[in-house]
């Protein structure tokens, strides 16, 4: 599903350069459940953008679904943004203007797919992440905790094939974080493939397999389970 040869990615900050990327090569199979640790400044995120075709390598290339991403037009990215990846961003980027459930149903505004199931999706998947009560309530009326839940069902309501997740858990209460778990578990177990950028080794416990990054560099990749 993803191929990445030699991928750099640097910023240019005051007269130095960051290296948050040196040279990833990384093969992640359809079905994979993948956890990404490291510490801060590590290239997480970075990673996890690139790989979610919001950013650009600056050496290196990726391929998604058998097709060069750099070879693809916007049309075609945003197509693959929209269908094939699901996004939780470690700031959540809700829509404030919008319900709980209006923003979890943001991805299906181009499907052709009938509303009112759409619509029980949402509210499922709100329901399943505590959130039933919360459904009608704007950004700005939840708690961080609730905002995140709110991102983690509006990066599922779709069933993309890869699911990226930036910190899912980050801020929860740790029975939450199970639940989501369980959450993840479940849609993986259905095919959907997960990479997880988490700093909690319980976390990352879920996952089948453990990448461990450290200054840019894949330090450690182990399959657990
Ligand atoms: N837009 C940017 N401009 C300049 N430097 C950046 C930019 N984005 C990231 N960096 C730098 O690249 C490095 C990797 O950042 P990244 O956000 O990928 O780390 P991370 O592993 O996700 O960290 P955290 O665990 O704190 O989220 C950091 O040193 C960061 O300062
Ligand atoms: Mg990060």
């Amino acid at each position: 599903m993803i191929t990445t040869n030699n991928l750099c990615r640097r910023f240019h900050v005051g007269d130095s350069w960051v290296h948050a990327l040196d040279r990833v090569d990384l093969q992640i199979d359809k079905g994979d459940f993948v956890a990404v640790m490291g510490p801060s400044g590590s290239g997480k995120s970075t990673l996890m953008n690139i790989l979610g075709c919001l950013d650009t390598p600056d050496e290196g290339d990726y391929r998604f679904l058998d097709q060069e991403v750099a070879d693809m037009d916007d049309d075609q990215l945003s197509r693959v943004r929209n269908q094939h990846i699901g996004f939780v961003f470690q700031s959540f980027h809700l829509l404030p203007r919008l319900t709980a459930l209006e923003n979890v149903l943001l991805p299906m505004r181009f499907s052709d797919s009938d509303p009112s199931a759409n619509q029980q999706r949402g509210l499922h998947l709100l329901e399943r992440l505590g959130l039933s009560d919360r459904t009608d309530h704007r950004p700005n009326q939840l708690s961080g905790g609730q905002r995140q839940r709110v991102a983690i069902a509006r990066s599922m309501i779709n069933e993309p094939p890869l699911l990226l997740a930036d910190e899912p858990t980050g801020n929860l209460d740790s029975r939450t974080s199970e639940e989501i778990m369980e959450l993840f578990e479940e849609i993986n177990g259905r095919g959907q493939t997960i990479l997880m950028v988490t700093n909690e080794e319980e976390i990352a416990a879920h996952a089948k397999r453990l990448i461990r990054m450290r200054d840019g560099k894949i330090e450690d990749d182990s399959t657990t389970h």
